[in-house]
């Protein structure tokens, strides 16, 4: 009955439905080594998409770039761009985000991560929550991205399971629910057991390591003991363990999951696929498909925008540019938040208050870009950008509001920048005016004008910075680290402020003032010695 009264209308907007809810768009936040690279291709294992793993790794202490994966995107059709990675899991359509970490730490990280529905935070069993974990997942709780746990390396000698909970919980601030349990830990590591119904999986290892699917045998925990596979002392410490928990422990609710307020968390190891199934399976299921996203309506109020209900509508979450070094153009990645997308759309785009055409949408596969043709919620698609689109930017097929700015990060790292050749100026004022409005770096300026400071999070933006002043504007330029670590916006007359020793008064791009210290403990000392000024944080 109600089929037949649909009308064509309705039924895209059924199509759409679907679509957006198979999508899960998420990013894995890890610190370097934690075994991101390793689940992510067991990702594409376990999805059939590859049949034998360890093809796309790279040798030691090379880490897999987006290039390394494109020669089986060829073959596999799987969907790359130098944000994001598509490809179907089961009944899910799963948008890895690219986050890259160590050295290529950057603001890009962070705002990549605001484009993320969920995270899987990897965490090194023998290490426990590292810096860079704590670093990203304070974004995901300032975002209220929902965020899941893997306990990874549980094939190596590792600290206690409890231990490792008790680490989330302490170091994250967020409840730690254990989903499963391991049984066994090191060279002991023999399965797993589901905490809902006291179901087992029991893994052996294949001869090819964990380049091919691993074998389960299943059975429930107290038949373990007669299975003859684990000593009664391993299953005693289970039991332990378990009871424990269950006096203890967090219950699991998905509501709490979703309001970021439990993190699920799961044992295995990504190297030998022990647990890595199940974890997947379990995050399709828990991790949310796209939601509504907050925005500010052009009458001030803040609206809910549908993923479902509203026409296409998507923001601008990272700029790169010179993707072809033959071209001034720069490439906009745009996270679609409603609707449908579809190839050529004439679509508003509000901050310049005019319309344009989305006419060459593209993936990359490998180093050619492939049109795409329509995109749904969740998805990531990059647009051509002749200057057209900022970090930030909303656009949308009815207009009418705009989606939250992306936050300012904190930056950590300061130097002074000048060009070498002082008749280059006004090439380099044009460069770090570009490098500013596509947020490879904040620029600062002294109080009197006179000195150029820039700031990051990540050391590589400044590298970036002076790489792309002396490739696309022939300047060549000095940087000279400076030794602050730590920043806040001054409210009040800087003439009265008493400034503590390392410090220093600059002014950001908005002409705000900010004080920039030697560490946190000077910060301390400044709002003690200045009652009548506000130090505020950035963020
Ligand atoms: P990352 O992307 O988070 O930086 O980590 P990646 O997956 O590259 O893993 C870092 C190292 O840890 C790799 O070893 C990888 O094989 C290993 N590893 C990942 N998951 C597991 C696991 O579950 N168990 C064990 N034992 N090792 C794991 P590598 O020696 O640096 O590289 P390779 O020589 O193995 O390629």
């Amino acid at each position: 009955m109600l089929r037949a009264a649909m009308t064509p209308g309705t039924a895209l907007q059924h199509g759409l439905a679907a679509a957006a809810a198979q999508r899960r768009t998420f990013a894995i936040i890890s610190h370097p080594d934690a075994g991101k690279t390793t689940l992510t291709e067991k990702l594409l294992l376990y999805s059939g998409l590859i049949r034998t793993a360890g093809m796309v790794r790279g040798r030691k202490g090379g880490k897999t770039a987006a290039s390394d994966w494109m020669g089986m995107e060829q073959e596999r059709g799987i969907s790359i761009t130098a944000s994001a990675m598509q490809f179907p899991y089961k009944d899910a359509v799963i948008n890895l985000l690219d986050t890259p970490g160590h050295q290529d730490f950057s603001e890009d990280t962070y705002r990549t991560l605001t484009a993320a529905d969920s995270a899987i935070m990897v965490i090194d069993a023998a290490k426990g929550v590292e810096a860079q974990t704590r670093k990203l997942f304070a974004v995901c709780r300032m975002r209220r991205i929902p965020v899941l746990t893997l306990m990874n390396k549980m094939d190596l000698p590792g600290r206690p399971p409890l231990d490792l909970m008790t680490e989330v919980e302490e170091a994250l601030n967020i409840h730690a629910a254990a989903v499963n349990w391991p049984i066994g830990s090191g060279s002991d590591f023999a399965g797993i057991v589901d905490r809902a119904d006291d179901r087992v999986q029991l893994f052996s290892r294949t001869a090819h390591g964990g380049a091919t699917k691993v074998d389960v045998a299943r059975m429930f925990l107290r038949d373990l003991e007669g299975s003859g596979r684990v000593t009664p002392e391993v299953i005693a410490a289970v039991r332990h363990d378990l009871e424990l928990l269950e006096v203890a422990g967090n219950p699991f609710s998905r509501d709490r999951f979703l309001e970021g307020d439990v993190t699920p968390v799961f044992f295995a190891s990504a190297l030998t696929n022990f647990g890595i199934e199940s974890f997947l399976d379990a995050f399709v299921s828990l991790a949310p498909a796209p939601g509504a996203r907050p925005a500010d309506a052009d009458n001030g109020e803040e609206v809910s925008i549908d993923p479902v209900e509203t026409p296409f509508s998507a923001y601008v979450f990272k700029l790169q540019a010179n993707m072809n070094p033959k071209h001034r153009d720069s490439t906009a990645f745009l996270r679609v938040c409603s609707g449908r997308f579809e190839r050529d759309m004439v679509v508003r785009h509000h901050r310049l208050g005019k319309e344009v055409r989305l006419s060459r949408p593209h993936s990359l596969v490998a180093q050619e870009r492939s049109t795409v043709e329509e995109a749904f919620p969740g998805d990531i698609i990059g647009i051509i950008n002749p200057g057209l689109f900022a970090i930030g930017d909303t656009i949308s097929v009815t207009g009418g509001f705009n989606y939250k700015p992306l936050p300012q990060f904190q930056p950590e790292i300061f130097a002074r920048i000048r060009p070498t050749d002082v008749g280059k100026r006004k090439a380099f004022d044009r460069g770090m005016e570009q490098m500013a409005q596509e947020g490879t770096v904040q620029i600062m300026r002294s109080l009197n004008d006179l000195e150029s400071l820039v700031a990051a999070v990540g050391r590589l933006q400044f590298d970036v910075l002076q790489y792309r002043l002396r490739h696309e504007y022939r300047v060549e330029t000095i940087l000279d680290s400076l030794g602050f670590t730590c920043s806040a916006w001054l409210e009040g007359d800087p003439a009265t402020f008493k400034a503590p020793s390392n410090s220093m008064l600059v002014k950001d791009q908005r002409g705000r003032v900010v004080v920039l210290f030697g560490d946190q403990l000077m910060k301390t000392i400044a709002r003690d010695r200045n009652p009548a000024h506000v130090l505020l944080d950035m963020g």
